[in-house]
């Protein structure tokens, strides 16, 4: 069985998602834990009504500090991925290469387009006609590792800021758990150069 971790930073929807095609089946993994980089994280509460087990990692005392944590759980719940869903802290470039294809992200845009913390922001004020979001390795640079899958989602003349951040949303909901089984089964290569 494949036994995975989720960190999150705030809300958790995607991590909620994820949570729940574990539990009706369609995602064949174990949850050993949810982790965020901060107590504040709403997405932490979720977690722990779905009886999943939660870490804090102490980047208050440094990036290193958090890291020995996590790098800890890693080796005590012998997982096999790790899945960031809006986790808002960058990994070294040690700890990712001593975990090189076995870290995943989402990112609500199209990348190799708008990488960053902004990117529905980035995407809706420069005007493009199609967005989307991209599940995708995690390498050593900030969203860039090799992708995954993406889903793209088409500006709508009548849409707002607002209404196309709830559709990237849904696409992610929709994109990362498939994304997800796609790379636990084998089913979905992607490009490793
Ligand atoms: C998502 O848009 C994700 O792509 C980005 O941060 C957001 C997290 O949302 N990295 P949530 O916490 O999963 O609701």
């Amino acid at each position: 069985m494949t036994v995975l971790a989720i960190l999150i930073s705030g809300t958790g929807s995607n991590m909620e998602e994820v949570l729940h095609r574990i539990h009706n089946g369609d995602l064949d993994a174990t949850i050993a834990f949810v982790g965020s980089d901060t107590a504040e994280a709403s997405g932490l509460n979720r977690a722990h009504l779905r009886g999943v087990p939660t870490e804090i990692l102490p980047y208050k005392n440094g990036r290193h500090e958090a890291e020995d944590k996590l790098e800890d759980l890693w080796q005590r719940h012998r997982l096999d991925w790790l899945v960031l869903a809006g986790f808002m802290k960058i990994l070294s470039p040690t700890f990712v290469s001593q975990h090189r294809g076995r870290i995943i992200n989402i990112h609500p845009a199209l990348l190799p387009s708008f990488p960053g913390a902004h990117g529905i922001d980035d995407a809706w004020n420069a005007g493009v006609t199609v967005t989307g979001v991209t599940v995708h390795m995690v390498d050593e640079l900030v969203d860039h590792g090799p992708i995954v899958a993406q889903l793209p989602v088409r500006v709508r003349p009548q849409d707002d800021r607002i209404s196309l951040e709830r559709r990237i949303h849904r696409a992610e909901h929709r994109l990362y758990w498939r994304a997800l089984r796609g790379l636990f089964t084998g089913e979905l290569p992607f490009r490793k150069d």
